[in-house]
């Protein structure tokens, strides 16, 4: 039997009060990890969440030439032997953000060869941006079997390049082999998210040459090949504001006095204002979101959302923000426009108890408030998990939540942090 999180839910009162502390960002730290390719000594992170993907990714960078060292919140990553462009099977494969992978390995050691990715079941996930982008610096790009084969000969070299969408993983590893090509490269639509922001400005005081990070056009200067160098530079991984939202929508209808610190507001901008809108009594400052509950939850009015790239309102957080809104009054459409499939969560809170009706892939209607009953959920994503949380705080009687995998994916020791806000949460771990 596999571990699960046992939760005894608060039938709807808002309880929970205390400090909870915000992480390193997971997609942040998973893109630095990633750029180790790219230099030429260790590279240094500190900040970093314990994560099963940053965990993962590390074992994937193991089998390709280097070690790495996790101590506390501190991960250096060096190499240890010759490189390969191989990436290893069934680490691969579990890990989607393992593609990014494709840019900075091409660029250092001239090939790749890695499985198609797999992740979270939230819709296709093509990767046709990252092998058009690549192609255009002059790799030669075949697809066989599960595979994909990357080579290129010689040195990449700088192009123009429009993304025909947004996207931030193929934006990542697009610009990360670009930084390593000869000439110039322009890059047009690429994604905006602050985590692309943070690589870049690291990336440039350790050699590179890239402007116009979080705006639309990008203009990258290669070394034509020289690798970079970080010196004694440290990256410190940047709060996780997905996670701080996914803490502030749990607060928002379970807290009565929480402080959600070392967060990043000027990152949250869409997210902030939403639960504003909705009535939420909140206040913050650049680091930190103090959430009062004085008026029980249903005092909130729920309103209609839509996903957006940055700055919009982020697809990670439109789970969480949907079961928080089934305790919430009124009537709320949701429409996801990132990720074609990403309401498989729905079925289960409505087996709870709450209203919600799925349109069809991209849309639900909410109608609220609703008692949720307790019952035995399965994780399917990491955002669906902590939209579970969420319900089963929020519900009358125990909940049990099975492949906990997911949340361990993006949330580190999410039992130990939410039990210090007072929530009766355990982590089951049945002996075999
Ligand atoms: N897309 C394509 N072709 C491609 C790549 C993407 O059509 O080659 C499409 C996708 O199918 C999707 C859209 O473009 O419909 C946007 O997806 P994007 O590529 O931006 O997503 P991603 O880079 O795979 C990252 C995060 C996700 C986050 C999205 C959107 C990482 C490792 N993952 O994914 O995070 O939801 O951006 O912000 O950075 C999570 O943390 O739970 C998570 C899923």
């Amino acid at each position: 039997m596999e571990e699960y999180l046992k939760i005894e839910g608060l039938s709807g009162k808002r309880q929970l009060s205390g400090e909870i502390s915000v992480k390193g960002a997971k997609n942040a730290i998973l893109k630095i990890i990633c750029a180790s390719f790219l230099f030429e000594n260790e590279l240094k992170i500190s900040n970093a969440p314990r994560l099963k993907d940053v965990l993962w990714l590390l074992e994937i960078l193991e089998n390709m030439g280097y070690e790495s060292v996790f101590e506390d919140s501190n991960v250096v990553i060096k190499k240890s032997g010759e490189l390969s462009g191989e990436l290893p099977f069934d680490m691969a494969r579990k890990l989607r953000s393992s593609i990014v992978l494709l840019g900075p390995v091409l660029a250092r050691v001239g090939y790749v060869k890695m499985p198609f990715p797999g992740g979270d079941k939230i819709g296709l996930r093509p990767v046709d941006l990252f092998l058009e982008g690549l192609k255009s610096l002059g790799a030669e790009v075949t697809e066989e079997d599960d595979y994909i084969y990357l080579k290129t000969s010689g040195t990449l070299k700088g192009s123009n390049f429009f993304f025909k969408r947004q996207s931030v993983t193929a934006t990542e590893s697009v610009m990360m082999a670009a930084v390593l090509a000869e000439g110039e490269t322009v890059l047009g639509n690429v994604a905006m998210e602050p985590e692309i922001v943070h690589l870049a400005n690291f990336l440039n005081k350790c050699g590179a040459d890239i402007e116009g990070a979080g705006t639309p056009f990008m203009k990258i200067k290669g070394t034509s090949g020289k690798a970079l160098f970080s010196h004694s530079l440290v990256y410190n991984t940047p709060p996780d504001r997905i996670e701080a939202s996914s803490f502030l929508a749990l607060s928002a209808v379970a807290g009565k006095d929480v402080t959600i610190t070392n967060c990043n507001t000027g990152e949250m901008l869409a997210v902030l204002e939403l639960y504003k809108s909705m009535g939420l009594n909140f206040e913050y400052s650049d680091n930190t979101i103090h959430i009062f509950g004085n008026d029980s939850a249903d005092k909130l009015q729920m309103l209609d959302f839509v996903t957006h790239e940055y700055p919009g309102f982020p697809t990670d957080v439109q789970a969480p923000t949907v079961a928080a809104m089934t305790q919430m009054s009124g009537e709320a459409h949701v429409f996801e426009s990132i990720f074609a499939d990403r309401f498989g969560y729905v079925e289960s809170l409505r087996l709870m108890g709450s209203d919600i009706t799925q349109m069809d892939l991209r849309n639900v209607i909410i109608k609220g408030p609703r008692q949720l009953k307790g019952m035995t959920l399965r994780s399917i994503d990491i955002r669906a998990g902590l939209a579970y949380i969420i319900a089963a705080t929020c519900a009358q009687g125990t909940s049990k939540i099975e492949k906990i995998y997911h949340i361990d994916r993006g949330y580190e020791d999410i039992e130990g942090r939410l039990s210090k806000l007072g929530l009766n949460i355990e982590r089951i771990i049945p002996k075999c």
